[in-house]
This record gives C-alpha cells, structure tokens and sequence, in this order.
C-alpha cells in the first residue's frame, strides 16, 4: 500500500494532508525520513512514526451506540447547533463516523454511528424493515382506535403510501411505545398528527434486536459488541 493511502486510512491525516507531513520531514519509516507518498509500505513489517509516534493499523469499521441527548444534532456539521460528534471529540478520525439515520434534534434514545457504509445502508435501506421501538409522550389522551389505525398503516400529510402496520402498546393515554418498520421523514410525529394529537417527547428504545444500554448516560456512547453489529447482517 502507498505510504500517502495508509497514512490517510490510519491517522487523521487526509491524502493531502499526509503528503504536505511527508514532505515536512514528519514521517518516518523504519527509522529514515520518508521522502515521497508513493513509497510502498508492508503492512505486517514496516513501521511507520508521525511526528515520532508509531501509526496503527486501523484494522476494522467502527460501530457504536449513543444515549444521544435532547438539543444536539445528527450532522457532521451545523453551523448553529452542537452536533453527536462533538460528544465522541476524543474518538480517532471521528470525521469519518456517521449516524446510521437521525433522529431530531429534541429525540433522545439509541443512536447508532459507524464507518461501515454498507453496515448502515443495510439498516436504513427500506427493503429490511428493521424494527424500532419508540417511547413517546403525548400533547392529548390517545384516541380509542389508535391501535387499529396504526396496524392498518396511517396516511402520513402529502404522502401518497400509507405507512407499513406498526404496533401501539398503550402505556398510559398519553405515553405509548409505538413499533414502526420503516423510517420515514419525522414519521412518528407525523403519524401521532394523523391521530389528531402531538408528540411532547421523543425517545427511541430499539433498533432491530438493539436495545439501549441502560447504563449510558444521556450523551454517552460505547463501542457496540459483536452480537450487536451482527444483529444487522441479512439472514
Ligand atoms: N420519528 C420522528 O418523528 N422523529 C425522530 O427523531 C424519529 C422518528
């Protein structure tokens, strides 16, 4: 692999970046100042120091789940609001993590980040309908068919497809824990409209078999585990 690629997939350098640090005199490899990016670098041999630290390899996609608090938001940028990266500052090369989804500024609950590309894709994509599993307050007591309504699809406003059945379990009139199968722009605000009623909080518990480590704090994250990245992959 070029010395200027494993620098930019292995550090925070980008392949510019690395090739300005080469050029400075900051990279070494195996002892000697490293004069130009295409020098080909052996993985399982070579040792490679920035600025007189040793490079790891980065072998792996990363993949994490966060408690994401109230007020911050899913971007990796915004000129305005605080975003969930700026909570994750002391992750290596964070700018290359994205979220898998969003959830809205005010929603609280599971959010899953990643680099794995097609990992999120595999999740998002409509074709997979993995479940999630919101906790949400309510402006008004729920009407009495909110239940049927939800499991027979609700018309969304300005959408011509009727959401896929999704499951109510009631747990007061005005807190309920709705199941839904797709993730549709701000769908479950929209299908609590459709209702007649308003959402006051949003908190999402689940995605797919994942559920939110109750130890995390809001604002808090932790490196998923095997099962749980595996709970994504297709059958
Ligand atoms: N549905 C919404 O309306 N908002 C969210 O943040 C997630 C799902």
């Amino acid at each position: 692999m070029r010395l200027d690629k494993f620098l930019s997939d292995n550090t925070p350098l980008t392949r510019s970046l690395a090739t300005k640090a080469i050029k400075a005199g900051r990279i070494q490899v195996n002892g000697s100042k490293a004069k130009s990016g295409s020098v080909k670098i052996q993985l399982e041999t070579d040792q490679v120091l920035f600025d007189g630290q040793l490079v790891a390899v980065n072998i792996g996609c990363r993949y994490f789940m966060m408690h994401k608090p109230q007020g911050v938001v899913c971007a990796n940028s915004d000129g305005e609001h605080q975003l969930v990266f700026d909570l994750m500052r002391d992750v290596i090369n964070v700018e290359r993590l994205h979220t898998v989804g969003r959830l809205d500024k005010d929603t609280t609950g599971l959010l899953l980040i990643t680099d794995d590309g097609q990992w999120s894709h595999q999740i998002t994509s409509p074709k997979h309908h993995f479940e999630k599993t919101y906790r949400t307050w309510l402006a008004e007591p729920l009407i009495a068919e909110a239940e049927s309504r939800c499991e027979a699809g609700i018309e969304l406003k300005d959408e011509l497809k009727p959401t896929l059945p999704a499951q109510l379990k009631r747990i007061s009139d005005v807190e309920v824990l709705l199941t839904i199968h797709e993730g549709r722009y701000h769908q479950v605000k929209r299908m609590f409209a459709a209702l007649g009623n308003r959402v006051t909080a949003l908190h999402r518990e689940s995605v797919g078999g994942v559920a939110l480590d109750e130890q995390l704090k809001p604002g808090e994250f932790r490196a998923l585990t095997p099962e749980e990245i595996l709970a994504f992959k297709p059958a």
